[in-house]
């Protein structure tokens, strides 16, 4: 088993323009000023429209903050009006791309068949997946997390070799705790961390499950973070809400301090 980093990611969703962006990711800079970089991965992920300008001044001036995208279509390139590849993100050095999040599930008509398409062509172009699996609250309610997640981290990694399932990540993000303020309580969220390193552990091998990282997402905030993170299985978090303002998001990356 390899030493798993920590891994911090924001998903900004569908806010900022390009110019705040920049603001965005520039404040978020300094105030990681002396932050342990071998210790904490940190990853930024804001719309489509942002990217370029994200890459430019990270790369300017040598930021080390990751760049994710927050969707990706499967076809290299050809007529599907809308739709953004995997050359043209990976030709701006995008390093993850979120697949599979709840709200592309719920409004955009994602499916686990989806899902596996688009991370097998996110890995085929050198970048790495951030899988979204978790429940909604009725199927929490009749007691169908457990099936849900298995199926939903099986189907979306469905044909993937072990080795490139190892240098994914896989997000845990009750859909119930999304942009609710409701995060589920750490030993709940752990609990459901664990069931999904053992179902990749079925499906792909100890030393696929002993690598990827498993990420916790839904309603995390600088006072909850610490708790999520003291858990065996949790490796990091997808933070939604609390990563659009700089101050609080550099709490959560720091969040041991
Ligand atoms: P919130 O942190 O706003 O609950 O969003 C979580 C999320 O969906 C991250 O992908």
């Amino acid at each position: 088993m390899t030493e798993r980093k920590d891994l911090i990611v924001g998903n900004w969703k569908m806010n900022s323009t390009h110019l705040e962006a920049i603001q965005m990711v520039q404040k978020l800079f300094y105030r990681l000023v002396a932050t342990d970089y071998d210790r904490v991965e940190v990853v930024v992920g804001p719309p489509f429209t942002s990217l370029r300008s994200i890459q430019t001044v990270i790369e300017s001036d040598s930021m080390p903050i990751g760049l994710a995208a927050q969707n990706v279509y499967w076809e290299a390139e050809g007529a599907f009006t809308g739709e953004v590849s995997p050359p043209m993100l990976a030709e701006l050095r995008v390093g993850h791309i979120i697949v599979g999040h709840s709200e592309r599930r719920a409004y955009f008509g994602e499916t686990d068949e989806t899902v596996n398409k688009r991370v097998k062509a996110t890995i085929a172009h050198e970048m790495k997946p951030i899988v979204c699996v978790g429940e909604t609250l009725d199927q929490r309610e009749a007691d169908q997390t457990a099936e849900v997640l298995v199926t939903q981290v099986k189907g979306g990694l469905n044909g993937v070799p072990p080795e490139d399932v190892a240098e994914s990540a896989i997000a845990y993000e009750p859909v119930w705790a999304i942009g609710t303020g409701r995060h589920a309580d750490a030993d709940t969220a752990g609990v459901g961390c664990g069931l999904i390193r053992s179902t990749v552990a079925e499906s792909h091998g100890d030393e696929a499950a002993g690598s990827v990282r498993i990420l916790y997402g839904g309603s995390v905030s600088p006072g909850n973070i610490k708790d999520f993170m003291a858990k065996r299985d949790i490796d990091g978090a997808l933070v939604g809400g609390a990563s659009l303002d700089p101050d609080t998001f550099a709490a959560v990356v720091r969040y041991w301090e």
